[in-house]
């Protein structure tokens, strides 16, 4: 590294490396310099002027956020002369301003407001009439109130450079500035509100949020966004336990400030009235409201006489359920009911991906599984097959920023256009990614993305490719849900038990046991039935939010709790474990975990499963499964840990077949999505 500059700030010495901006060294030091347009991981703009500061030999103030330190540079960032600009900046930007703060959504979190009050005048000299113009609805989530703008382009900026849709753009010129969405008086783009977070006042507001609450009566809690497998970190903003708002603005987590449509807004399909919030039970072959007391002892009376009857029992788990849950429902199978049996719907992979990689000169051990934050590190990746833009907003997000931050080098290989293409350094059509062998083999280093239409065979060939290229490599094995990775960790699959370890026992797959006649299957969270299959299982009971093709059949139905009500854990696609935190509560409903817990103990078997509490069951997860003795402090403060789960063959039968995604896009989120408002509000643009 360069050696650093020293500087003075504000009379004290400031060490920075060469490159940084003032308003950054300042940071670093402690000293604030106040700005609106200036934001870290977006282009400069100096359009606000709120920056302005002294520097010594310079012939009139200059602006923070665009000046870079210099060796003996003297800054001075509060002096008279400073204070005044920042005061005629305010005027300015407030000419036109509507002062509508008390109605305002981002009324007590706006930074024109604090600036205001810390660095305005009290009174204006402008008395002229305000240039109005009236608020217009961009889209269902994006509205837009053009008389409180004050042109700071965080918006069009973020949308162009952060997401790569460039929906926003400026129309005229002066005061009759504005900004405009991209097809006429409307947006077509990703939705993900991300323009509306980044908005420093309250020009653009959202259509989920708009005229809820204050800021201040909202209690936030950080959880995971259940929708996709990216595990983005969202923090719900919560008031008499409704959820009113998601962002990430403490950029904690994996995500950092991002959240796509469905992490942001498409938490409302927990209070869809269709919403289940008493159990069910079928008498007169109809389903009929009852007490949990009758509903559980109903399962278990029928789970204990299949028992009894030596009947055969199937389990069919879920990739949204908690690594806890699923934990948990497998040990239940196998232990009190004693049926391998176990299964769910698996859309990656990633048996063979980290059989191939394993039992290989310890490379699993030195990293051989790429992390999201490698998607923003590492010097090259290879996307394969998948449209990361609609399928995993998060990955997509990641790979873009690296490209524009470091120039990273991204190769796509895929059947068809996806916006990765707009600064790939190779394109492919189609799978022929050995066409690229010379190029990667030039690479540093590189991380290979691949989805479903990679699989078995194909995967060791990746694999032995990877190792041809004589570069470090890591893969990401993409999974479709918010805990597909979790549910393979824990043993949901006949033919593993957590962990990876064989069970050495025949079982039947998810698809055998809805053709079976079993004697009695339990659905936890899942919907093997939707393709109007007709129920085959002598006695069903399903656990699940809504009364899906599945539940309909039951002979029970227990209402579940949604990700965002319960506490526990979650792996996401690259492995990384972390925590999701209730942050409401849906009368009538119960965690998944809690619902077994009961069952067990209804049935009499709960000692052979111990409690039914989420960090107790995590204690012995972190025992039991390979990998996942993660650091519980990193976990429990909103930190994210990669599980190795294997090193060492897994000698079980390969069965790609049984592998498909669902390949939701950015409006579709399997069963949920059908709930979300939000989702099927939006307009479906699958403009690159
Ligand atoms: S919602 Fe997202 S994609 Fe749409 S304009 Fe705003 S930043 Fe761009
Ligand atoms: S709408 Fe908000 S983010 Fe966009 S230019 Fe105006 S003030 Fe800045
Ligand atoms: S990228 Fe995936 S995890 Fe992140 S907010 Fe969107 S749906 Fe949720
Ligand atoms: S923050 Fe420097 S000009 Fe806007």
């Amino acid at each position: 590294m360069a050696d650093p500059i020293t500087l003075t700030i504000d009379g004290r010495p400031v060490q920075a490396a060469p490159g940084t901006l003032l308003i950054d060294a300042a940071k670093t030091a402690g000293i604030e310099i106040p700005a609106f347009c200036y934001y870290e991981g977006l282009t400069l703009a100096a359009a606000c002027r709120m920056c302005l500061v002294e520097v010594e030999k310079m012939p009139k103030m200059m602006t923070a956020c665009t000046l870079p330190v210099a060796e003996g540079m003297i800054a001075r960032t509060d002096t008279p002369q400073v204070r005044q600009a920042r005061k005629y900046m305010l005027e300015f930007l407030l000419t036109n301003h509507p002062l509508d703060c008390p109605v305002c959504d981002k009324g007590g979190e706006c930074e024109l407001q604090d600036m205001a009050f810390r660095y305005g005048a009290g009174e204006s000299r402008y008395t002229e009439e305000k240039v109005h113009t009236p608020e217009k609805q961009f889209s269902p989530v994006v509205f837009f109130d053009a008389p409180r703008c004050i042109l700071c382009f965080r918006c069009v900026r973020v949308c162009n450079e952060g997401l790569g849709v460039g929906a926003l753009g400026v129309v005229n010129r002066g005061v009759v500035s504005e900004i405009a969405p991209n097809v006429g008086d409307h947006l077509e783009c990703d939705e993900c509100g991300a323009c509306i977070d980044i908005c420093p006042v309250g020009a653009l507001t959202s259509g989920a949020y708009r005229y809820k609450t204050r800021p201040w009566e909202m209690t936030h809690v950080g959880t995971i966004c259940t929708h996709c497998g990216d595990g983005c970190k969202t923090t719900l903003g919560t008031r008499n336990d409704q959820i009113v708002r998601g962002n990430n603005r403490d950029r904690s987590g994996v995500n950092g400030e991002f959240l796509c449509i469905k992490g942001r807004y498409a938490f409302d399909f927990y209070n869809h009235p269709e919403r289940l919030q008493s159990p069910l039970v079928r008498v007169n072959g109809k389903l009929e409201e009852v007490a949990w007391s009758q509903a559980l002892e109903v399962v278990a009376r029928n789970f204990n006489r299949v028992l009894a009857d030596g009947g055969s029992f199937g389990v069919i788990g879920s990739n949204h359920t908690t690594n806890e849950e699923n934990y948990y429902l497998q040990k239940f199978a196998r232990e009190v009911l004693r049926s391998n049996h176990i299964d769910h719907h698996r859309t990656g992979d990633v048996v063979t991906l980290l059989d191939a990689l394993s039992g290989k000169a310890g490379q699993l051990a030195t990293g051989q599984l790429a992390t999201v934050s490698d998607l923003y590190e590492r010097n090259a990746i290879l996307v394969l097959g998948a449209d990361l833009a609609l399928e995993h907003p998060l990955l997509s997000y990641q790979i873009r920023a690296n490209y524009r931050h470091h120039q990273a080098h991204v190769y796509v290989v895929t059947p068809g256009p996806v916006r990765e293409d707009n600064y790939a350094a190779s394109v492919v059509r189609g799978r022929d990614y050995e066409s690229l062998f010379d190029k990667l083999k030039a690479e540093p280093e590189l991380v290979i993305l691949f989805d479903d239409s990679y699989k078995g065979d194909d995967i060791r060939k990746l694999v032995e490719f990877g190792e041809r290229l004589g570069i470090p490599v890591k893969y990401i094995c993409l999974v479709d849900y918010a805990n597909s990775r979790g549910a393979v960790d824990m043993g949901l699959a006949p033919e593993l038990l957590p962990g990876y370890k064989p069970s050495g026992l025949p079982g039947m797959h998810l698809h055998e046991m809805i053709a079976a006649d079993l004697s009695a299957l339990w659905v936890v969270g899942a919907n093997p039935l939707k393709k109007s299959l007709a129920r085959r299982a002598g006695f069903l009971v399903v656990q699940d939010m809504f009364l899906t093709e599945t539940a309909q059949q039951a002979d029970v139905v227990l209402p579940a709790a949604s990700a965002y009500e319960k506490n526990g854990t979650v792996t996401n696609v690259t492995g990384e474990v972390q925590r999701l935190k209730r942050a409401v509560n849906t009368m009538g409903a119960k965690p998944d975990l809690e619902i077994m817990g009961l069952i067990a103990r209804e049935m009499g078997a709960a000692a052979a499963l111990g409690p039914w509490l989420p960090d107790v069951v995590f204690e012995e997860i972190r025992k039991q499964v390979r990998g996942y003795a993660v650091p519980v402090p990193v976990i429990a403060t909103g930190g994210a840990a990669q599980t190795m789960p294997v090193n060492g063959r897994i000698s079980v039968e390969n069965r790609p077949d049984l592998v498909h995604s669902d390949h939701n896009g950015l409006f579709a989120s399997g069963t949920l999505g059908r709930y979300s408002k939000v989702l099927h509000s939006v307009i479906e643009s699958r403009r690159q």
